[in-house]
């Protein structure tokens, strides 16, 4: 197992390692003095790793009980939120108690919004099942749901008080899943890490979960500790993203989040190297190993779509747009456009 801590001024530890759902009662029971637990899952996860994480509660002397929703993101809304609270005040919650997030990333920023709001905040842990949840959105304390059609409208920023990620649990993820993380990891590589970048090549991530999660932290947390509020620093995190949540909404959320910044981070890469912001073999390293783990790397969307979509993106600062663009395997820069720039860059 490995324990990454991040030092903000509320510090926690993030585990990683196999196994660790049978002994996250122990965890969180050294952490908290909480009497009751709220398990917040998705219907998919809780059928398979609900009974043991409820199990290792019961051990550690917790009363637990347990919300569980209908997986995918279009529960990832308010309606779901007023629902969880409902069940938390009726499970007689008070501000000590806690609320566990086990499932992805559509489970962690759910239960991590609503217990930021629950009687003005109480703790809440991160268990991520997925990835991508592992190594991007369960570090960081982003947490919120999507609003009027529109993603992650509402939310705060709300950090956890643990996060322990059982790396077995990767074992059910469904291919299409796998990948979506093995996105986010390749991004890490580009934007700090060339030798994670390039292991990733001659070792699949599945065969190293623990170290390349643990790894991908780390990367996070610097970023989160230089920017934990998104001000500045935290965007190079949005790597491939500006063009990615574009193609994401276009294609009718029929690629996943990890496609389709698959598809970003092709695009942004392909034009640094023509624009000369990096040598031609950056972009081919990096629309290699994206092809090596079968994510798409091009789409059919018409580049003016994708120009229109991008102008709205909530990341836009008036006129002005920033990239994230390779300069060389592990080192990115921030490039300002103004908006009307980005079909050059398409
Ligand atoms: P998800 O939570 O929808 O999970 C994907 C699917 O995998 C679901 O159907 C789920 O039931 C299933 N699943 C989860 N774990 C499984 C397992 N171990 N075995 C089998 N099936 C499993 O999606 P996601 O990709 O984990 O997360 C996407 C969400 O994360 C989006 O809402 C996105 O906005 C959010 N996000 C947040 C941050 C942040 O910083 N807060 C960062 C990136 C993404
Ligand atoms: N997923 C990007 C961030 O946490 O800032």
């Amino acid at each position: 197992m490995q324990k990454i801590n991040i030092p903000l001024k509320d510090s926690y530890d993030c585990f990683v390692g196999e196994d660790l759902l049978k002994i996250s009662g122990e965890i969180i029971k050294d952490l908290s003095k909480a009497e009751k637990i709220m398990i917040v899952s998705d219907d998919v996860v809780f059928s398979l790793y609900g009974e043991t994480l409820k199990d290792s509660l019961k051990k550690s002397g917790f009363i637990t009980d347990s919300f569980v929703f209908k997986n995918g993101e279009k529960q990832k809304n308010l309606d779901t939120v007023r629902n969880l609270l409902s069940k938390m005040i009726d499970f007689n919650m008070t501000r000590t108690d806690i609320v566990v997030a086990l499932g992805g990333g559509v489970v962690g920023d759910l239960a991590g919004f609503t217990a930021s709001i629950f009687k003005r905040g109480i703790k809440y842990v991160q268990i991520p099942t997925t990835l991508l949840a592992a190594v991007d959105s369960s570090v960081g304390g982003k947490t919120g749901v999507d609003f009027s059609g529109l993603k992650n409208q509402v939310g705060a920023f709300c950090q956890p008080l643990a996060v322990i990620c059982d790396t077995k649990t990767f074992d059910t993820l469904p291919y299409k899943q796998y990948i979506c993380g093995a996105a986010e990891v390749i991004k890490y590589g580009v934007i700090s890490d060339s030798k994670l970048f390039y292991s990733l090549k001659e070792t699949p991530i599945k065969e190293n979960y623990e170290n390349i999660v643990s790894t991908c932290i780390k990367i996070k947390r610097d970023y989160v500790l230089k920017d934990e509020f998104d001000l500045g620093d935290r965007m190079f995190l949005n790597f491939g993203h500006t063009i990615g949540h574009a193609v994401e909404s276009l294609a009718g959320f029929s690629l996943t989040h990890g496609e389709s910044i698959a598809v970003g981070m092709a695009i942004i890469s392909s034009k640094a190297a023509e624009k000369g912001f990096c040598e031609e073999y950056v972009k081919t390293d990096i629309i290699s190993l994206l092809e090596k783990y079968d994510l798409p790397v091009s789409t059919d969307i018409k580049k003016e779509k994708i120009a229109e979509a991008v102008s709205q993106d909530k990341k836009t600062k008036g006129d002005t747009l920033s990239l994230i663009v390779p300069v060389k395997i592990g080192e990115c820069k921030i490039e300002n456009i103004k908006k009307r720039e980005i079909k050059d860059w398409i």
